[in-house]
């Protein structure tokens, strides 16, 4: 499934990265939705030939004015209704929340008003990994969780805000290609951004503004925090999810896990020997995702370069939930 777009690359990678499919600018067979565009140079002189589908295709028309109306009629005869129709400048926000209510369309048993939302809005995209005590495994399950969704065929951004930085050791990348709002650029798999100067200087106007470009970019912003990130860099970015990692010491890592509110929890390195009962009277009603403790696995995707997700029979089962309850 993919959408044709006549739009220029760097606007198709937008669309591609909200959207969450593939935007290509030629023909590879039938799209799922088609973006006509009349070009400023001639080119397309008329919409009507590549409407193949006139419910799942919009028209940019160019300027708002005779020329760009003469093309929009043309459209509108193709049977396109009024709001699919579009004169520069094209907000990319509407584009993509029109694109996104017709292509959910499908067989008329959708509540419009339901399908309104972009796939931005249903599924989360900014998550971050915390943990309150060092050591439970947020770089663990943070770089397996960004090599799961990079491995489904998703962009993937890691921004690494651990003390020190280790998510690049996950993935073997060393290079830094470039330096971007005081963030150093891994480029891989997946890309790292790490600060600078340390987290606990980097400025949280800065994070914010980094957190939501990479969200234009990426289909995925997956934050490693530090055990007690900064309150002001809390307050910078805008979650849509957050997993909070624990481990077997109930006191210094559960306990403080099980005060957050509303987070996703992870049970990292599970053993048997802690009671189910120590566990649940500290958990009360929280219903974590269990990954057993697997030591040689762990080590040998350390030492490796790989993301434990890789080697790890107990990680790879556990990510497959997280992400699942991620959505
Ligand atoms: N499920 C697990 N089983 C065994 N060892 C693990 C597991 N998860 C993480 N580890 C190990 O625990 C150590 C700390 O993990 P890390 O992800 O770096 O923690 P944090 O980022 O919270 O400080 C690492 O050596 C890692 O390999
Ligand atoms: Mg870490």
């Amino acid at each position: 499934m993919y959408i044709h777009s006549m739009l220029n690359a760097e606007v198709n990678e937008k669309l591609a990265a909200r959207l969450n499919i593939p935007v290509k600018s030629e023909k590879d067979g039938e799209p799922a939705f088609t973006v006509i565009v009349k070009s400023s140079q001639g080119g397309i002189e008329t919409p009507t030939p590549y409407i193949t589908n006139p419910k799942k295709t919009v028209v940019i028309a160019g300027k708002n004015d005779e020329e760009g109306w003469a093309f929009a009629e043309e459209a509108e005869k193709a049977g396109l209704g009024e709001e699919q129709i579009f004169f520069m400048p094209v907000k990319l926000k509407e584009l993509v929340e029109v694109i996104s209510r017709l292509m959910e369309a499908d067989g008329g048993t959708e509540d419009i008003s339901w399908s309104t939302d972009t796939v931005n809005e249903t599924r989360a995209k900014t998550i971050a990994v915390a943990g309150l005590r060092g050591g439970v495994g947020r770089s663990t399950v943070a770089a397996s969780l960004a090599d799961y969704f990079k491995g489904i065929g998703e962009k993937v951004a890691v921004i690494d805000l651990g003390s020190p930085p280790v998510v690049n050791m996950h993935f073997g990348i060393e290079a830094a290609d470039e330096t971007r709002d005081g963030m150093v650029v891994l480029k891989g798999d997946v890309d790292i951004y790490v600060p600078e100067t340390g987290v606990w200087d980097y400025p949280s106007d800065n994070l914010q503004k980094i957190v939501s470009e990479l969200n234009l970019q990426y289909r995925r912003v997956i934050i490693d925090l530090p055990p007690e990130p900064r309150h002001q860099h809390m307050e910078a970015i805008n979650l849509d999810c957050l997993v909070v990692v624990f481990d077997y010491d109930m006191i210094l890592s559960a306990k403080p896990a099980a005060a957050v509110q509303g987070g996703i929890f992870v049970y990292n390195k599970a053993v048997p020997e802690v009671s189910q009962l120590l566990a649940a009277s500290i958990l009360g009603d929280i219903e974590p995702i269990v990954i057993k403790m697997d030591i040689e696995g762990c080590n040998a995707a350390l030492s490796d370069n790989k993301p434990a997700y890789v080697y790890s029979e107990a990680v790879a089962q556990g990510i497959g939930q997280l992400a699942a309850r991620i959505g």
